[in-house]
């Protein structure tokens, strides 16, 4: 299918000009870059609503940004946020647009370039989702399971464990997405399954995990002498008709257009836990907050835009440095589940291996995300960013004013956030024994929170999809399919048949056959 996309910018020559200059550059140490410019802290931070993001400890510099700004427009980047914003075909496997941005309301398009009228598919899903609120909101639950996997639950799952100290929530909250029996006994555990909505969330309504926990579920409660199960299932899909064909009643039905992918669809129904959970004013805080980034996003010039300064670092760390991973460290408890949703969100999007045309990608892949909260985190994998042979680049996040009272306790804990990141960017050398020596230059990015509250929150989460989406720009790729996944899927499927007992279908590797046979 036709695309408004550059072929793999980075091979452009603005793309082989910047990776020079960052090869110069990388010949200076960060902290030579502080001895040019005392302002630099000030040159190299940028304020988007609550967030503030400093890239003075990275490498970042005019040199940089220089060759950076005229790598973005030989890639094209204006017409490709345009096409993101405007419902272009930015899925061209699937021939689809990818509109999570209208889904929280910002500059939605009356009609994509399919023909899917978006304005109109928003108002009606938005009019819905508050119908289906208000619904459940009538009955006596005092518990909710929310079924899903993927991107079908853990946007919600963060979300949810964000704003649990600080905002008052109506229920006992569970998700519930591994195909596990003991994730569903750890979700059920203690529950009235008279009591307990299940919330089937899946936007193709056939995955394997979500139907699978949804059987189990509706059984545990007919077990206990529910006698309509069904009738407290709220589904959430973008196959209404599916779910209303398997038993579920059209009003508990919140609907989502097939053009919002899964993994960025938090905003639209698959948010509705949220919804009911917090109420309907703090999940449009949520998407108010996303809105903020999207208007940066979109607006802001290449050296005053903090997505595209973070994504073009990420990519030269990558490319220039050959870095293979990238930490995020979140200095903040409630933040516990925003790097499982950044893993699926940055690789599942830019871990491609072909370009839009199909050809190969030559340039450097998406680094493995992974990182842990602080301070946890500083006993348990700081020393290899500190002293290991290997080293990534980090993102450390704090939020500025906690929702407790604990204020030497969070002072602590944002002293420590500031110290590691000091002490990767200066390390130490001087008077100390070799196994003490630590070499510094290992560069982060701050970024720094006023709250943690819903609004800041939904700036954050749409500040990584975003980069997400700036970073597959850079390499030429489709950041909204995700084929390799299918491929797992299908082979699974296959085998359930072997697994109770059949015998096992030709052409499987002798390792597969081994284990089966181990297993039966
Ligand atoms: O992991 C593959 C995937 O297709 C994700 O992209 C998606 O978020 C998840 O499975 C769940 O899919 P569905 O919402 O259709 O159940």
């Amino acid at each position: 299918m036709t695309h408004a996309f550059v072929k793999q910018p980075h091979r452009s020559l603005a793309g082989q000009k910047l990776a020079e200059v960052a090869s110069a550059v990388a010949e200076r140490p960060i902290m030579a870059l502080f001895a040019d410019d005392p302002q630099r802290f000030a040159a190299c931070s940028l304020r988007v609503g609550p967030l503030l993001f400093d890239f003075s400890k990275t490498h970042y510099c005019a040199a940089i940004r220089d060759a950076g700004g005229a790598l973005w427009q030989a890639a094209g980047w204006r017409a490709a946020a345009d096409a993101l914003i405007g419902g272009g075909i930015v899925n061209p496997t699937e021939g689809r647009p990818a509109l999570h941005t209208a889904t929280r309301g910002f500059r939605a398009p009356a009609v994509a370039a399919n023909g899917d009228r978006i304005a109109e598919d928003v108002a009606s899903a938005d009019a819905k989702m508050a119908a289906v609120v208000q619904n459940v909101h009538a009955g006596d639950y005092t518990a909710i399971i929310h079924i899903g996997i993927g991107g079908s639950v853990l946007g919600p799952a963060v979300i949810a464990d964000a704003l649990r100290l600080g905002t008052p929530g109506r229920y006992d909250l569970r998700f519930l997405s591994n195909i596990d029996g003991h994730a569903f006994e750890q979700a059920i555990a203690g529950l009235d399954p008279a009591r307990t909505l299940l919330i089937a969330c899946s936007k193709t309504w056939t995955t394997l995990e979500m139907q699978t926990n949804l059987a189990q579920a509706l059984a545990w409660k007919q077990a206990a002498g529910v006698a309509t199960p069904y009738a407290d299932v709220v589904a959430v899909t973008a196959r209404p008709d599916l779910a209303q064909a398997q038993g579920v009643s059209p009003e508990r039905i919140a609907h989502f257009g097939a053009w919002v992918g899964g993994r960025y669809s938090l905003w639209s129904a698959v948010g509705l836990p949220v919804a009911l959970h917090y109420g309907l004013p703090v999940f449009e805080a949520l998407r108010a907050g996303a809105r903020e980034m999207d208007a940066h996003m979109a607006d802001a010039l290449p050296e005053a835009n903090a997505v595209l300064i973070s994504a073009l670092m990420g990519f030269l760390y990558a490319g220039v440095w050959g870095r293979a991973t990238r930490a995020v460290m979140p200095y903040d408890q409630r933040l516990n589940l925003l790097v499982p949703f950044l893993q699926q969100l940055e690789l599942e999007s830019d871990g491609k291996r072909v370009d839009h045309d199909g050809d190969p990608y030559t340039g450097p892949a998406m680094p493995v995300v992974w990182g842990s909260v602080g301070t946890d985190a500083q006993h348990a994998v700081f020393q290899w960013l500190h002293q290991s042979s290997d080293w990534c680049p980090i993102d450390f996040i704090a939020v500025k004013t906690p929702n407790h009272g604990h204020a030497t306790a969070h002072q602590a804990l944002l002293a420590n956030c500031l110290a590691q990141s000091s002490a990767l960017l200066r390390g130490r050398a001087d008077g100390v024994d070799a196994a003490q020596v630590s070499p510094g230059d290992r560069a982060s990015t701050t970024i720094l929170l006023d709250r943690l509250d819903a609004h800041a929150l939904g700036a954050l989460l749409a500040f990584y999809e975003h980069r997400t989406f700036a970073w597959s720009v850079l390499m030429g790729v489709n950041c909204f399919d995700q084929m390799g996944v299918e491929l797992g899927k299908l082979m699974a499927r296959d085998l359930t048949g072997p697994m109770a007992g059949a015998p096992l279908p030709a052409g499987w590797d002798a390792s597969t056959a081994g284990l089966i046979a181990a297993l039966r």
